[in-house]
């Protein structure tokens, strides 16, 4: 579905999710997952609802991942690195309301 702008040919793998997987060499880990149409990123901790990158400059905090086993990582606000270890946090429980 998306597309990488001035794609240079080079690419590199990372571990998303479990699977060994190829992204393009030089973007953001939100860009990455566009390009391999892994999204939603997460669940909202709210309602359940699936979130996905949105502003890709750090403002939505929509686009939360685990990155090497730190949660709540801004991925739009990462480069992908080899070897970096990627989860999605779709599992996360919801806040109930009082
Ligand atoms: S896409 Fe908005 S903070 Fe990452």
């Amino acid at each position: 579905m998306f597309k990488i702008l001035g794609d240079t040919g080079e690419h590199l793998v990372v571990e998303l999710d479990g699977d060994e997987v190829t992204v393009p060499a030089g973007v953001s880990v939100a860009a990455a997952l566009l390009y391999l149409d892994r999204i939603p990123t997460r669940h909202s901790v709210v309602n359940g609802l699936p979130r996905a990158p949105y502003c890709m400059m750090g403002v939505c905090f929509e686009c939360l991942i685990e990155v090497d086993g730190v949660v709540d990582q801004r991925a739009c606000q990462l480069q992908v690195r080899a070897g970096q270890r990627l989860r999605r946090q779709l599992a996360t429980s919801k806040v109930e309301s009082a």
